[in-house]
């Protein structure tokens, strides 16, 4: 089954890239862009009949609209809401932004082609949402992104892969949701598929950006040594000159939990500072060095 939906992914994934490369052999270069956060206006807008069209040439992806059952259903996965930041990367027709700033959340949508930012400006005017819904015509590797809490991406394993280091690099607890393509190994921490009838492009996957637990911290009880795979952690419990593995031990953005001498820790990781709760008492830890 997995296999299968796999298959399916990288199929979508050559036909989304088969697009663009067919885009490059004959390349309608859009505007460069000018990476700012505050949505300047292209200086000449398109005439108010361009209609776009599902495949078109996009820079790095072609345009391909994530149907509204699964915008509604990724941002209910990342339970994105008033008070969030919801920042598309590659924003197409701004659905997903407008989406959002309908829930009564600021959204920004950052897309490469002039035509597209033009587009979604008079929907979320038409909308009556164009003070929440900001578009920048800008190209999504040269735009900073760091201020979103919920980013929703819809573009290919390559380029997800290329933006996971800055993606990493956010606040804790940032929730990344993603159409279709994966995070190479770093893997999700929910999925959600479309319901019913849905053929293509149906299923999508969230992360919660992890914490930096990483490293050895001076616990009431012993020295507690972790490592860390984005969410998953591993390590032992130094109790008096003995070694006890650390079980169960995960992050959820700053949230930490994990089982070591058969007790069970969850806690918060701000900085180089670890506090919480063991078996019901607190417990405050600092990370040696920190
Ligand atoms: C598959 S579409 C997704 C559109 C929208 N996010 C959605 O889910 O409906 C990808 C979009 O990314 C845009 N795009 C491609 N490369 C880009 C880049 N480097 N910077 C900004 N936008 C880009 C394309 O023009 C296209 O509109």
């Amino acid at each position: 089954m997995k296999q299968q939906s796999l298959a399916k992914a990288c199929i979508l994934s050559v036909l989304l890239m088969g697009s663009a490369a067919a885009q490059t052999a004959a390349p309608t270069p859009p505007t460069a862009g000018t990476p700012s956060a505050t949505g300047t206006p292209p200086a000449a807008s398109p005439p108010s009949t361009f209609t776009p069209t599902s495949g078109q040439s996009g820079k790095d992806v072609v345009w391909v609209p994530t149907q509204q059952a699964l915008v509604d259903g990724m941002l209910d996965m990342a339970g994105a809401k008033p008070g969030d930041y919801v920042i598309d990367l590659g924003s197409g027709d701004g659905r997903t932004v407008i989406t959002a700033a309908k829930r009564g959340i600021r959204a920004l949508g950052v897309e490469y082609n002039a035509d597209m930012v033009t587009l979604s400006r008079r929907a979320a005017e038409a909308e009556g949402v164009s003070k929440l819904a900001q578009f920048v015509e800008g190209d999504i590797f040269k735009t900073d992104f760091s201020e979103a809490t919920v980013l929703t991406l819809f573009l290919l394993p390559n380029l997800n892969q290329r933006l996971r280091p800055d993606i990493l690099k956010m606040k804790p607890g940032t929730r990344v949701v993603s159409n279709t393509f994966d995070m190479g190994d770093w893997t999700a921490d929910n999925t959600f598929s479309t319901p019913g009838s849905c053929t293509s492009f149906c299923r999508a996957y969230l992360w919660i950006v992890p914490a930096n637990a990483a490293g050895t911290w001076r616990l009431p009880e012993g020295e507690l040594t972790l490592t860390q795979t984005y969410q998953t952690l591993a390590g032992t419990l130094n109790q008096s000159g003995k070694e006890v593995p650390v079980s169960d031990a995960k992050m959820k953005g700053a949230e930490i939990t994990f089982t070591a001498g058969g007790r069970q820790y969850t806690g918060l990781v701000e900085g180089d500072r670890m506090r919480g709760k063991v078996d019901g008492q607190d417990f405050i830890a600092a990370r040696s060095g920190g």
